[in-house]
């Protein structure tokens, strides 16, 4: 699988640790960077990983900031990005099995290394099963993108 990967400084050295984890697997790793721990802006690196899931360019995204929240609040702001926080095993398997998520959040802060891999693990490994239920589902977020002004009722 190709994976575009960006963090900034709060999960930069998380980053670094799944870089390592994903090349080991066998993967192809686009590291958007940032490249140190000095001051940066998430949306700075959302936005390339995510455009580069749009486009194609790479099967999916992994952002890593602080918390994981201002990645993923950037990242669901692109039309198309299905962006999911996790932060334990039962919720990445049920992202890609519910939500076809295509670029995973995480914070640096909030997790270690070692659950982060085995989230990172199940997230690559796990299919979307592309059932109507959870399709049709999708197909009502997606039409969120489009044609709202904010002032709809439910
Ligand atoms: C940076 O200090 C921090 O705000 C950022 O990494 C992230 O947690 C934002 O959501």
């Amino acid at each position: 699988m190709k994976i575009a990967i960006g963090a900034d400084h709060g999960g930069f050295r998380l980053k670094e640790e799944i870089v390592r984890f994903l090349r080991e697997r066998g993967h192809e790793v686009v590291d958007v960077g940032c490249s140190s721990e000095s001051s940066v802006d998430y949306p700075d690196y959302a936005v390339p990983v995510c455009d580069m899931v749009v486009k194609g360019e790479a099967d999916r995204g992994i952002l890593i900031c602080g918390t994981g929240i201002g990645m993923s609040i950037a990242a669901n702001k692109i039309p198309g990005i299905r962006c999911a926080l996790v932060h334990d095993v039962f919720s990445a398997k049920a992202t890609r099995e519910h939500n076809d998520s295509n670029v995973l959040a995480m914070g640096g802060r909030v997790i270690g290394p070692g659950l982060a891999v085995e989230i990172v693990r199940v997230w690559t490994e796990t299919e979307f099963p592309g059932d109507e239920r959870h399709q049709n589902r999708i197909e009502k977020v997606r039409r969120l993108e489009t044609g709202r002004t904010g002032q709809e009722r439910a």
